[in-house]
């Protein structure tokens, strides 16, 4: 597409949500002219909030499936919609809530604590929500001796379990395949080329939980890890924003460097793999949105006897952090 057509799509684009009174809400992971058309950029976390407080009638929301289920949960009367129906998440998809009813089968009296990447059928058998920036302080928040089951992402649980210390932890053996990709070598390389830049690193990576079960025997992983910040997507936009460095090493999914480098132009980003993409996000584009509003398509809508539910789980959890 000339950049022309993309000036005239994303104007029309403008101006069709002005007349339909929408918001169009993008993960920081979305195409480049995806998200500089959006209202709002960020995190899961961020976008559900600003999903949860709009007066907008219609909600487009430039993100996975599971992002517009929560949106639909925490806007039940707006109409949401997500550009492209084939937009799931590797992650999501490792647990039905079939499979939870097994698990709490097996451990009954145990607290269920979902990160925010499940369907909102699985959401309505938990009794915690989670996001990548706030696992650590809603697992605090749990008594001591309850037994915790957590799901769907094995590194972000060994990670809770690394930063509480809480042994009476399961994890759930789920992973993303973006962030498992991301190799402690990859790493290694991309530090030994830019030593001065800060790293920074998303908890669903695989490295991550392994790299701090490393107690320095290996000393090319100990590096990597030692002044490592373990971060959510915005977490390491405001990091980026806020630190004196002027170099970062950024190891989660290629999209977010658009943002950063837009709002920090004068700081340098480098992906830790040009490969760490997702192809569930890149499936949005700008024509997809266009065509999301035009014609009112493709609603996701969460029956309220689910998302009833799955809201429970998600106030637990603002209602902590
Ligand atoms: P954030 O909540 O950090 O944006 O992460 C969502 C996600 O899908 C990461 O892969
Ligand atoms: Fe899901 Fe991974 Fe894509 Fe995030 S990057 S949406 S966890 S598949």
């Amino acid at each position: 597409m000339s950049t022309t057509t993309t000036i005239d799509l994303a104007a029309e684009i403008r101006r069709l949500a002005a007349s339909k009174n929408a918001v169009i809400l993008a993960h920081n992971y979305e195409r480049p002219d995806v998200q500089d058309v959006a209202d709002f950029v960020g995190d899961s976390l961020g976008l559900s909030q600003q999903a949860a407080k709009t007066d907008a009638k219609i909600i487009v929301f430039c993100g996975v499936h599971f992002m517009a289920e929560t949106a639909s949960i925490l806007a039940p009367d707006k109409k949401v919609l997500i550009p492209d129906l084939n937009a799931g998440c590797s992650l999501a998809a490792t647990i039905t809530a079939e499979d939870l009813r097994k698990w709490k089968a097996e451990h009954p009296g145990a607290v269920v604590v979902s990160y925010v990447n499940t369907t909102a059928e699985v959401k309505a058998e938990t009794d915690y929500c989670c996001t990548s920036s706030n696992a650590v302080k809603v697992i605090e928040a749990i008594p001591a001796e309850k037994e915790i089951l957590f799901c769907p992402d094995m590194f972000l649980g060994a990670y809770v379990k690394k930063m509480t210390g809480r042994k009476n932890i399961r994890v759930w053996a789920g992973e993303c395949h973006v962030h498992a990709g991301i190799r402690p070598a990859d790493i290694e390389a991309k530090r030994a080329e830019h030593p001065a830049a800060d790293f920074l690193i998303h908890p669903e990576c695989g490295c991550v939980s392994s790299l701090l079960y490393i107690k320095g025997e290996q000393s090319g992983q100990q590096t990597c890890m030692t002044d490592a910040k373990v971060l959510s997507t915005e977490g390491m936009m405001n990091y980026a924003k806020n630190a004196p460095a002027k170099e970062f090493i950024i190891a989660t999914e290629t999209g977010i460097l658009h943002r950063m480098k837009k709002f920090n132009p004068a700081k340098n980003f480098f992906p830790v793999s040009e490969h760490a993409v997702c192809q569930f996000m890149k499936l949005i584009t700008l024509q997809k949105v266009f065509n999301a509003l035009e014609r009112e398509q493709f609603e996701v809508k969460v029956p309220a006897a689910i998302g009833d539910k799955a809201r429970l789980s998600i106030e637990r959890m603002i209602a902590i952090v």
